[in-house]
């Protein structure tokens, strides 16, 4: 108890100094207060010590949960969580030089990259903090070599989902667009530069993304056609977090454009009233809803557009999306919270029944909360 107020105590002061040193506008530092009050609670009730996991979660939720606590010490400057990552099932693996990652990663080459991007995170908080990030580095090194393996010419190119070859699907190409370009960014290593354009150049023609300008999950592989399934929100800015990074490597401004396709998109077809709604938070008939890997999906279109948003050096480009990243906030602490600051999968209304309570759901609001503490309007 004593130990939570303390935590506490030190984001407000730490909120207080970042208003008064003019870094941080009033409505920023209340989404970073929210913001820090979810993490906290996220790591009370749902993080076990003993198996550095989040109890109910799953491996690639939980990567990107731990990426998100280092997230947030980045933008606050604060340490609340300086010893989480080091003790994490994930963070231990990366720490041991001999872990099996192809034993570890299951085949799943998606899984694979969120845990990349979790390593990346942790190594730069260490790195900003004068900590040795070295090993979570040449871990994450490894695992991109094993992705990158994934590659073939089924469908014209593309990584697998996963190592039984039977799916090629947005979310995993869209990964590794983002973990080459910005593993170029990271390394100067031309063979990232080159799988981005490579990707790139794949995805833009694969048909994975329909009239609309929304990417559908995947391909039918017998017809190398898009399969017409959900239009997640989540696929719509990994692609532009990626695209941001491809950018930021090129120089070439057109990349931005088709990510603000996407990123419009998702605003103006998978919104109600403002606010992000994905498909399942609306309760069915049958009673079905957003599954644990469903209720995170809204978190990461924020946190990606976050990571689109701190490649892009033009103003008038950034602050196209501030007023959203408000209204997600807004959802967030009015529609979703509870006075315990769990929050709950549904952010569009007031719980009409469909929201869930989770790991997946808490870590989506915090990612909401922080990507509006870093570029809402302050
Ligand atoms: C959380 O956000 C609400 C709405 O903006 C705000 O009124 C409140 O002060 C914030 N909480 C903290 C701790 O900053
Ligand atoms: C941690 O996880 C283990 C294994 O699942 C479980 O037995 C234990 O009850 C959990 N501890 C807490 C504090 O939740
Ligand atoms: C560049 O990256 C590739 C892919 O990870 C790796 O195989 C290669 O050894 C790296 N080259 C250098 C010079 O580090
Ligand atoms: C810039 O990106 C656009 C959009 O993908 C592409 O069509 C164009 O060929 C690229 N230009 C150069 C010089 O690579
Ligand atoms: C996206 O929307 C913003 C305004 O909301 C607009 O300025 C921009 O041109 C749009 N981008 C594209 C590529 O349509």
């Amino acid at each position: 108890m004593a130990l939570i107020k303390l935590f506490r105590l030190s984001t407000f002061l730490a909120v207080i100094a970042a208003l008064h040193a003019g870094v941080v506008g009033r409505q920023c530092a209340r989404a970073l207060g929210n913001a820090t009050l979810v993490a906290n609670q996220l790591q009370l009730h749902y993080y076990n010590d003993s198996t550095g996991q989040y109890n109910n979660g799953e491996l690639w939720t939980d990567a990107n949960s731990l990426e998100d606590l280092h997230n947030l010490m980045l933008v606050t400057g604060n340490d609340d969580y300086h010893n989480v990552a080091d003790s994490s099932y994930i963070g231990k693996a990366a720490l041991d030089p001999y872990t099996d990652w192809t034993k570890l990663l299951d085949g799943s080459n998606d899984d694979a990259q969120w845990i990349i991007l979790a390593l990346w995170k942790i190594a730069d908080y260490k790195t900003a903090r004068d900590r040795d990030g070295s090993a979570y580095i040449s871990s994450a090194a490894k695992i991109y070599d094993i992705v990158a393996s994934q590659w073939d010419d089924t469908c014209g190119g593309g990584v697998w989902w996963s190592t039984d070859h039977t799916y090629k699907n947005a979310i995993t190409n869209e990964l590794f667009l983002l973990t080459s370009a910005a593993g170029y960014l990271r390394t100067n290593n031309e063979t990232y530069l080159e799988n981005a354009e490579k990707e790139w150049t794949w995805l833009s023609s694969s048909g994975m993304r329909g009239s609309s300008g929304l990417f559908n999950d995947g391909l039918e592989l017998e017809s190398c056609q898009n399969n017409g399934q959900t239009t997640w929100t989540y696929n719509q800015a990994v692609v532009a977090s990626g695209l941001g990074a491809l950018y930021a490597a090129t120089r070439n401004t057109s990349l931005l454009d088709q990510a603000e396709v996407s990123l419009n998109a998702t605003i103006s077809s998978l919104t109600y009233n403002g606010i992000l709604r994905e498909s399942c938070d609306l309760v069915t008939s049958d009673g079905t809803t957003c599954d644990h890997d469903q209720q995170i999906f809204k978190g990461i279109w924020t946190k990606h557009v976050q990571y689109y948003l701190d490649n892009v050096d033009d103003t008038s480009r950034i602050t196209k999306y501030s007023d959203f990243l408000g209204y997600q906030h807004s959802g967030v602490v009015n529609y979703a919270m509870n006075p315990a600051y769990d929050v709950g999968s549904v952010w569009y209304a007031t719980n009409k029944g469909g929201s869930q309570w989770s790991p997946e759901a808490s870590t989506s609001g915090l990612e909401a909360l922080i990507s509006a503490g870093k570029y809402g309007p302050c």
